[in-house]
C-alpha cells in the first residue's frame, strides 16, 4: 500500500449515509438512553442553544446538533453555493432536479457538519405581495407535493435531516408574529396542508418547523389540531417538531400541544416553567419523555452518535455544485413574451448591446432574510451576457436609477420638516417638537438597547411640485416599527405598515406648482429611528445615459425587478416594480424597439405600464449564483427556455382573489405590537385575516370565474412548439382505483426543447362546489424536432377527491369527471370524460 493508500486507510471516512429505517430496536435504544437522563437534562434538550444548535448531553455521548438555513443554499456558516431554490425550483416543474438539488444541499450541509437543514419551505403562494413566496414553491398543492418529496429524499439521503416549514398557513409576512390565518377545514386540507402531508407521509421528512402566525386564533407552536391531531396523529409523524425562531409563546401550552424543540433558545419550554408544570401535573413526564425520544430516535437513525457529521468526501466548494446551480437556473427561467421571435438573439447581428437596470450588476441571486446566501462567484447578468458575446461586441452598461438612500437624501421638502415626538405609542400627550431638513433617512440602528418608553413620531412636511407629472414616494421602515404616510390627509395604505413592509413605493400625479402636505406617523419599537421617506420627480430618477445607450445599441436588455433589499423575509413587497423601474423600461423601449426585459422576483409583478411596448419578457425568479450565465444562454438560444409559471401572473394586485382579504379585518387589529425583545403578548388583540377566498387560490380562481390571468399558471414559451394528441382514458372507473391517462406530445418546431404536460381534473357533477379544474399530474418531456413521446400519467383516489367537511374525510362523488391535458392551466387542448362509480 502506498503512502496515499495508508493515509486513506487510516482516515475515518464518513460517507454520505441515509438514515436507518425506523425500527423497534432503535425505539428501544432511544428509550434506554432517555431512562439515563434526569428530568432537568431532558428539559435541556427541549430548547436550542447558540442560535443554531440543540443541546449536548455528554453523559450519553450526545453532542450538540448543528443547523443551517436553507432555501437557496446552506447559508449559515459562510459562503456557499446559491442555487435556484424556492419558486425557481417550482418553475422547473422537474422532480429529478428537485432530488438533485436536495442531494447537493445535503452534501453542502455535510461539508459544513450541519445535521439539520432548515428547509424546504412549502407554504402556498396565495398573494403575489407575500414576502417569502420566493423561498416557497408555488400556488398549487399538487406541484408543491410532487417537488417536496424528491427534494427531502435528496437531502436526507446524505445523512442530513430536512425540516419542512413553516407549518402552517404562513402565506403572508404582514405582522407575521401576531396575525391569525382564519380558514375552514376544507381550505386547510385541500390547499394549505397537502405539501406538508406529502413531506411527512411520502418524503418521510424527519423535522417540521412550526410557523410564527396563528391558525384560527391559536399559535402554531401550541396548536393541538395541527400538531397533535393531524401531524403526529393522522400523518403518524415520528420526527421532531421545532418552533420557528422565537415563535413560542407559552411553555406549558407548547409542551402539551406537540412542540418538541423551542428554537433558538428555551425562553418558554425551560426548567423554570416545565419543572413546576411537571410537579403540579399540568405537563406529564411522559410528554417530556416523548419529545426527548423523538430527538434521540433521529440521532440514532442518522448515526449522529457514531460518526462525525463532517464528511470529507464532500466539499464546501465544488465545480459539481456550480453545475447543479447552473442547471437549476437554466431549467427555471421562464419566457413570457417573445413577439416576432426577437429571441433568441442572433449573435452575428449584434455589434453593440446595452445592458441597463439596477439588477444587471451585482448579481441578484436570491431574496432577503434568513435564506440570503453569500454565494461563491455570483455571475451577474452583465458579466454573464458579456462573457457570452465575447470581446468583439461593445457593451454599454448603466444601472440607470439611484439607490434608496440617494432618494431619501435628495428629497427637496419645501421648508423645514416638523418632527413631533409624543410620549405615547398613539400620538397622544404633549409632543416635543423639533425641525429637520429631511423626514428621516433610514438610520438603521439595529443593535442598541430596546427603548421601552413609549414613543411615536409625527413628521409633517410640504412638497411643492415644480413640474407636472409622476412623483415617486419611497418609504422604508424596519423591524416591528410601523409607519403610515398620508398625502393631504389621505393615507397611502391602510392598515399602517407593521413588521416588515419595507420599502414601499407609490407614484402620484401632481400638477406644476401643486403643493401637498405629507404626514408620516411613525411608531418605533426600538430605541433608534429606522425609517426613511423620500419623494422624487420620476423622470429625474432616470440617469441621462440610459436613453443614449439604448438608442445606440442593436439590442437593449433591461435587467429589472426585486432584490434581497426589496423582497425578503419579515416584509411584504409591492406588486409594482421598485422605484423608477417602470419608467426605466419605458425609456429604454422608446429608444430601442429591440428591448428585452428580464425580471427577478418571487412571483407576479405589475407589467401594465410597459408590457405592450417591449417585444420580449423573461422571468428569472431568483436564479442563484449562475443566474447571469443562464440568462445569457437563454437570450442567445444556447438554452431553449423550459420554465413554466408556478403562479398565476396577475395584471394588478387588485385582481388577485386575496387582495381584499389580505389585511386583518378592521376592529380585530387594535394592537399590532409584540415588542421586539419581549415576545410575550401582553394586552394583545389578535389581528384576524379571513381566508375567505377559500379554495380559489391562483388558477383555481381564474378558471372557475372564466376570466383570464395575464399569464396563466403553467404557462411558459419555448423556441419550439408542441402539440398534444391521442388522449386515451377509460370510459369508466371504480372510485379509489388507479386511472391511467395517456396521450402523445410532439415537438412540432425546429429546435430541441422541453414542455411540461399538465393534467387537470374537473368534477362537474360534484355535490359540493369545487374549483373548475385542479392539477393532478404533470411530466416534463424533452423532445427533438419532430419527435413524439407517449406519456402516461396515473390518477389515484386523491385525484378525484375533495375534503368532506361534514364527515371530516376525503370523499369522491361518483359521476362524471373531465380530464384536461395541455401545457398551461388555460391551455388544455385535450379533453376526455370518464364516469366514476362507487
Ligand atoms: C425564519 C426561519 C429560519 C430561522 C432560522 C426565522 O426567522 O422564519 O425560516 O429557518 O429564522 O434562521
Amino acid at each position: 500500500m502506498g503512502l496515499l493508500g495508508c493515509i486513506l486507510a487510516l482516515t475515518p471516512v464518513a460517507s454520505a449515509q441515509a438514515p436507518a429505517p425506523d425500527s423497534a430496536a432503535i425505539d428501544a435504544k432511544a428509550h434506554a438512553l432517555v431512562s439515563k437522563l434526569t428530568l432537568e437534562q431532558k428539559i435541556e434538550l427541549l430548547g436550542g442553544v447558540d442560535s443554531m444548535y440543540t443541546n449536548a448531553i455528554p453523559s450519553i455521548g450526545l453532542t450538540r446538533l448543528k443547523m443551517s438555513d436553507a432555501s437557496v443554499g446552506v447559508r449559515t456558516w459562510g459562503p456557499t453555493t446559491a442555487y435556484a431554490g424556492g419558486v425557481a425550483l417550482a418553475a422547473t416543474w422537474d422532480r429529478d432536479f428537485a432530488r438533485k438539488l436536495g442531494e447537493s444541499l445535503g452534501k453542502d450541509a455535510r461539508a459544513r457538519s450541519v445535521n439539520f437543514l432548515l428547509g424546504p419551505g412549502v407554504n402556498i403562494a396565495r398573494s403575489p405581495i407575500a414576502g417569502r413566496n420566493f423561498e416557497y414553491l408555488s400556488e398549487d398543492p399538487f406541484l408543491n407535493s410532487a417537488l417536496v418529496v424528491p427534494y427531502i429524499e435528496g437531502v436526507q439521503s446524505q445523512g442530513v435531516i430536512a425540516t419542512v416549514k413553516h407549518y402552517a398557513v404562513n402565506s403572508q409576512e404582514y405582522n407575521r408574529h401576531n396575525v391569525s390565518a382564519d380558514l375552514d377545514e376544507r381550505t386547510l386540507r385541500e390547499i394549505y396542508l397537502p405539501a406538508f402531508e406529502a413531506a411527512v407521509t411520502q418524503g418521510h421528512v424527519d423535522a417540521v418547523m412550526n410557523s410564527y402566525n396563528l391558525i384560527n386564533g391559536v399559535h402554531a407552536t401550541q396548536n393541538e389540531f395541527l400538531n397533535l391531531k393531524i401531524l403526529k396523529g393522522e400523518w403518524g409523524f415520528k420526527g421532531i417538531l421545532m418552533s420557528d425562531w422565537d415563535a413560542t409563546y407559552d411553555g406549558v401550552a407548547a409542551a402539551n400541544n406537540g412542540l418538541d424543540l423551542e428554537m433558538p433558545s428555551p425562553k418558554f419550554m425551560n426548567a423554570a416553567t416545565l419543572l413546576a408544570a411537571v410537579k403540579n401535573g399540568s405537563v406529564k413526564k411522559a410528554t417530556i419523555d416523548d419529545k426527548v425520544v423523538r430527538l434521540l430516535r433521529e440521532t440514532l437513525r442518522y448515526g449522529f452518535l457514531d460518526r462525525p457529521q463532517f464528511d470529507p468526501a464532500d466539499s464546501t466548494y465544488s465545480i459539481a455544485d456550480r453545475a447543479v446551480a447552473l442547471d437549476g437556473a437554466l431549467k427555471s427561467i421562464t419566457l413570457l413574451k417573445n413577439e416576432g421571435s426577437i429571441l433568441p438573439l442572433k449573435r452575428a447581428k449584434i455589434k453593440t448591446i446595452a445592458i441597463l437596470g439596477p439588477n444587471a450588476w451585482p448579481a441578484v441571486t436570491g431574496g432577503g432574510g434568513s435564506s440570503d446566501a453569500q454565494a461563491f462567484e455570483p455571475v451577474s447578468a452583465l458579466t454573464g451576457i458579456a462573457s457570452a458575446v465575447g470581446p468583439d461586441v461593445h457593451i454599454l452598461y448603466a444601472p440607470g436609477l439611484p439607490d434608496m438612500m440617494t432618494v431619501f437624501r435628495n428629497s427637496r421638502w419645501t421648508g423645514a420638516v416638523t418632527v413631533a415626538t409624543y410620549p405615547s405609542k398613539d400620538f397622544t400627550g404633549t409632543p416635543e417638537t423639533t425641525t429637520d431638513r429631511r423626514i428621516a433617512d433610514w438610520k438603521r440602528e439595529w443593535r442598541g438597547p430596546a427603548d421601552k418608553s413609549p414613543r411615536s413620531i409625527r413628521y409633517t412636511a410640504t412638497y411643492k411640485a415644480e413640474k407636472q407629472g409622476r412623483y415617486v414616494i419611497l418609504e422604508a421602515v424596519s423591524g416591528r416599527d410601523t409607519a403610515q404616510v398620508s398625502i393631504d390627509g389621505k393615507p397611502l395604505v391602510s392598515p399602517p405598515h407593521a413588521e416588515g413592509q419595507t420599502p414601499q413605493f407609490w407614484t402620484i400625479e401632481l400638477t406644476a406648482g401643486q403643493t401637498v402636505n405629507v404626514v408620516c406617523d411613525y411608531v418605533p419599537s426600538f430605541a433608534g429611528v429606522r425609517l426613511g421617506l423620500g419623494i422624487a420627480y420620476e423622470p429625474e430618477l432616470i440617469a441621462p445615459e440610459v436613453k443614449e445607450f439604448a438608442s445606440r445599441a442593436d439590442v437593449a436588455i433591461v435587467v429589472a425587478g426585486f432584490t434581497s433589499q426589496t423582497e425578503g423575509e419579515g416584509a411584504d413587497r409591492t406588486f409594482g416594480l421598485p422605484w423608477g423601474q417602470d419608467l426605466l423600461i419605458e425609456t429604454v423601449a422608446a429608444a430601442n424597439p429591440h428591448t428585452v426585459v428580464t425580471l427577478t422576483g418571487g412571483g407576479a409583478i405589475d407589467t401594465r405600464r410597459w408590457l405592450d411596448k417591449v417585444p420580449a419578457l423573461l422571468h428569472a425568479w431568483y436564479p442563484g449564483q449562475e443566474g447571469g450565465t443562464a440568462i445569457a444562454k437563454v437570450l442567445f438560444g444556447d438554452q431553449n427556455p423550459e420554465g413554466k409559471l408556478p403562479i398565476s401572473f396577475d395584471r394588478s394586485w387588485e385582481e388577485n382573489p386575496s387582495a381584499n382579504l389580505y389585511y386583518p379585518i378592521p376592529g380585530a387589529d387594535t394592537s399590532l405590537h409584540v415588542e421586539e425583545n419581549d415576545r410575550k403578548p401582553v394586552d394583545y388583540v389578535i389581528p384576524h385575516v379571513k381566508y375567505d377566498d377559500g379554495l380559489m387560490v391562483g388558477y383555481r380562481y381564474w378558471t372557475s370565474t372564466g376570466k383570464h390571468a395575464l399569464f396563466p399558471f403553467g404557462f411558459g414559451l419555448s423556441y419550439t412548439t408542441f402539440s398534444f394528441s391521442k388522449l386515451d382514458i377509460p370510459a369508466t372507473a371504480k372510485a379509489g382505483s388507479t386511472v391511467a391517462v395517456s396521450f402523445d406530445v410532439t415537438n412540432t418546431g425546429s429546435v430541441a426543447g422541453a414542455d411540461v404536460a399538465q393534467l387537470y381534473v374537473s368534477d362537474p357533477s360534484a355535490k359540493v362546489k369545487r374549483p373548475e379544474r385542479e392539477l393532478k399530474g404533470f411530466e416534463k418531456i424533452y423532445l427533438t424536432p419532430g419527435e413524439t413521446k407517449h406519456v402516461t400519467l396515473n390518477l389515484d383516489a386523491r385525484s378525484f377527491s375533495y375534503w368532506d367537511s361534514t364527515a371530516h374525510k376525503w370523499a369522491i362523488d361518483p359521476g362524471k369527471f373531465v380530464v384536461l391535458v395541455g401545457d398551461s392551466s388555460e391551455g388544455t387542448p385535450l379533453h376526455g370524460e370518464l364516469t366514476v362509480s362507487q
